[in-house]
């Protein structure tokens, strides 16, 4: 199965056919919308991941796709055939809990076993351990199949569960929260690995988290969601680079965001004045709002802004301040500016200078047009 040149590989995931389709999809709980009119079209091969806050619908919908939660209006069809009627056990995917849900009274090799013999189609005794054995090569735990949960770290627990989603070969395999129990170097090792597995399965990933760095390394395309909505469907640098919301951009990554309106517009930029007076020129994308007085947001990372002991001749967007903080993080320096209107803005810059400036020290911080969004607000 890993020799296989998947999808993926090829890099035609975007003409693949869809294994996931949710249209208008409604989920209520006691009369209140968890998911609330949702679409999504996943394709076969995707790596795809669902990213929101706390309760804003993640596992609804992820329960939804599994067959543990009906879908109380809309669509909701894998392998364009419609789940209506169709149990989860009857349905091509398999979920990776959170919280693992072994057996505490199986060992690891017991533990996958479990589903393929419990199978309404009886498999061959041979053909259960080669599929065994296989998924347990997948996740590398081999060496462990004779241990029982308790005697695993929370890195092999979760591997169990992954090898026990994999040996049913699920058309899409479910991760809820899959790395969120485990700390922070073993989830960056879990993630290299996860990646890896998807690229050499082919399989369809639909990944929920709220670790938006984890989405971003991981995801062909992401969904960001909040309260029972998608705001945005996207490729990770679109969704960090073209937010068309500012829940977005605020979301994922850190901005810099000043409410204002639009002042001017001419082909290639906007203006726009912010509550706060200060006078920001924008380039436009096709999603910039161009209506004169138009209340919009603008949007800037703290690593697009460029600061200088001097004034720069020749650019917009620059605002005269003073340093507030300065926070030293070993390869970045985050520095928090004070502008002269009171505005406070963080910076973040690679750590290339000598020395650092001191606080309270006199200070130009400036983007360029293109380092900064006009978002309908
Ligand atoms: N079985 C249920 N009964 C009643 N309300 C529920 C039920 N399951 C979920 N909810 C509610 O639906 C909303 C969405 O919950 P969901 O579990 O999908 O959130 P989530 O995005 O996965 O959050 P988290 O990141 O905390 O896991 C929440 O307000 C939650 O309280
Ligand atoms: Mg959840």
């Amino acid at each position: 199965m890993a020799q296989t040149v998947t999808p993926h590989q090829r890099g035609i995931v975007a003409f693949q056919p869809l294994d996931v389709e949710l249209r208008s999809v409604f989920k209520f709980f006691n009369q209140e919308p968890a998911v609330h009119g949702i679409d999504l079209d996943i394709r076969q091969g995707e790596f795809f991941s669902i990213l929101g806050p706390s309760g804003c619908g993640k596992t609804t919908t992820l329960r939804l796709i599994a067959g543990f939660e009906r879908v109380d209006a809309g669509k909701l069809l894998i392998q364009g055939q419609p789940m209506t009627d169709i149990p989860p056990y009857r349905r091509p995917v398999n979920t990776v809990f959170q919280s693992y849900a072994l057996f505490n009274h199986l060992n690891v090799w017991n533990n996958i076993a479990f589903g393929l013999r419990l199978k309404k189609e009886k498999l061959r005794k041979a053909e259960i351990e080669s599929r065994v054995n296989e998924a347990l090569r997948l996740v590398k735990m081999e060496s462990l199949r004779s241990r029982f949960p308790h005697q695993l770290s929370g890195g092999q627990q979760q591997r169990v569960a992954l090898a026990r989603a994999l040996v049913n070969r699920p058309a899409v395999v479910l991760l809820d929260e899959p790395l969120g129990a485990l700390d922070l170097k073993l989830r960056k090792e879990m993630q290299f690995e996860l990646s890896n597995l998807h690229k050499d399965l082919g399989l369809t990933f639909i990944m929920v988290t709220h670790d938006q760095e984890e989405a971003l390394s991981l995801s062909d395309r992401i969904a960001v969601m909040n309260q029972g909505k998608i705001e945005q469907i996207g490729t990770p640098s679109e969704i960090y680079e073209r937010p068309k919301t500012s829940f977005v951009a605020d979301f994922i990554g850190d901005t810099n965001l000043f409410s204002g309106e639009i002042t001017a517009v001419e082909t290639a930029m906007v203006q726009v004045v912010t509550k706060t007076g200060l006078t920001v020129v924008v380039n436009r994308t096709e999603d910039t709002p161009t209506d004169l007085l138009k209340a919009v947001v603008v949007s800037v990372r703290p690593e697009k802004i460029q600061l200088s002991l001097y004034q720069p001749t020749l650019v917009n967007n620059c605002f005269e301040g003073r340093l507030v903080n300065v926070m030293y993080l070993g390869t970045h320096v985050n520095y928090v500016v004070e502008l002269i209107n009171g505005i406070r803005i963080n910076v973040l810059q690679p750590n290339t200078f000598g020395s650092l400036p001191d606080c309270d020290t006199p200070i130009y911080a400036w983007w360029a047009e293109d380092d900064c969004l006009a978002i309908d607000s």
